[in-house]
């Protein structure tokens, strides 16, 4: 049998990598896997609120019974603020970022983004969820608060970025923009176990995936690519998670789209909390991402926190084939 080999100790074993490190990264990252497993424990209950009560807001036993998501918003930023790692955070639930007072002999010089809960319609219905996390290195000056220049930074300056999926089984999938690897929640033994070592996207796949219901608020070029899509026999699979829909792809290869629609002109996704973290990872695997007009996701410069981009992301030749559509196809093109 294989010897199982722990989150914890991969994160530290990878810190031999950087030769400078102070293991602040790597505090970090435990730190999220621990928010990770207290977020699972909510996930996992969810389909009980039924039948513990939550109609007025409470449970039988009279306490407050929160939304999943603020749940896990609230989760995420206790355990990053009680570790005294990181100097800030920004989530996709708060209007503004929040800074954190350095602890006394500690001055942090990481910021971290994330969306707590992806995809949380789906909690309902008991239907897969994620969370989605980003950590960038800071700008400001150390001795001071963290600014807001320290969250807008592109996507090419990330210094770790990943996911966790609550799904049949939960999985942490990670990357600090050496490979990306995979790790498996044991509940037996309350461990994420490395699972999937150095994970390669493939080159292309069998599925796109799309909300084919916004078909006609769509461009024409992407109308046409999605079109090629179905020609091709491709199999259409949205689940209405980001998180979840990527990491199919990102597993079995195809293409994800949010593009513009007539009610999201710039794209529906946050750049910082989602786009740019499901970016790395994907580019990390070997496959890239693109917004639907063209521009490298992680090329662009973030102006505000809770800017919204159109993403094509999965495996390299598709997304190449969907750029060359929409070269072809555009108005631009055509006249
Ligand atoms: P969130 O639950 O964090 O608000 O994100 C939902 C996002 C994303 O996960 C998903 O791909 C997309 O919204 C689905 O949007 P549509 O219902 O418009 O297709
Ligand atoms: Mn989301
Ligand atoms: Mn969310």
């Amino acid at each position: 049998m294989n010897r199982i080999v722990t989150l914890d100790e991969f994160i530290i074993q990878r810190q031999k990598d950087f030769p400078f490190a102070s293991g602040e990264l790597t505090g970090l990252l435990r730190d999220i896997g621990v928010a990770a497993k207290i977020v699972n424990r909510e996930v996992n209950k969810a389909g009980l609120v039924s039948i513990l009560g939550v109609a007025d807001g409470s449970n039988t036993s009279g306490d407050t019974v929160q939304k999943l998501d603020l749940y896990a918003n609230e989760k995420l930023i206790d355990c990053l603020k009680n570790s005294g790692e990181c100097c800030g955070i920004a989530s996709e639930e708060n209007e503004d970022f929040i800074p954190i007072p350095a602890l006394a002999d500690k001055t942090s010089k990481y910021v971290v983004v994330f969306d707590p809960l992806d995809g949380s319609s789906n909690i309902d219905v008991n239907v897969s969820v994620g969370t989605i996390f980003g950590i960038y290195r800071r700008k400001s000056d150390p001795s001071g608060p963290c600014t807001l220049e320290d969250f807008l930074q592109k996507g090419t300056e990330l210094v770790a970025a990943g996911y966790v999926l609550y799904g049949t089984s939960t999985l942490l999938v990670y990357t600090t923009g050496r490979g990306v690897n995979g790790f498996t929640l044991d509940p037996s033994i309350g461990e994420f176990c490395l699972s999937h070592r150095d994970i390669q996207i493939p080159a292309r796949g069998h599925y796109y995936s799309v909300n084919q219901g916004y078909y006609l608020k769509f461009d024409v070029e992407m109308r046409r690519y999605i079109d090629h899509c179905s020609d091709l026999n491709l199999r259409l699979r949205y689940i209405g998670s980001m998180v979840s829909d990527v990491h199919r792809i990102l597993f079995q290869g195809g293409i994800f789209l949010y593009p513009n629609t007539r009610k999201y002109q710039h794209g529906k996704l946050r750049l910082v909390y989602e786009c740019n973290p499901l970016s790395f990872v994907v580019e990390q695997a070997g496959g890239k991402s693109i917004s639907c007009q063209l521009q490298r996701i992680l090329d662009i410069q973030p102006e505000t926190l809770h800017q919204r981009a159109t993403i094509a992301i999965g495996s390299p030749e598709m997304v190449d084939e969907m750029k060359e559509f929409v070269e072809k196809y555009s108005p631009a093109a055509l006249y």
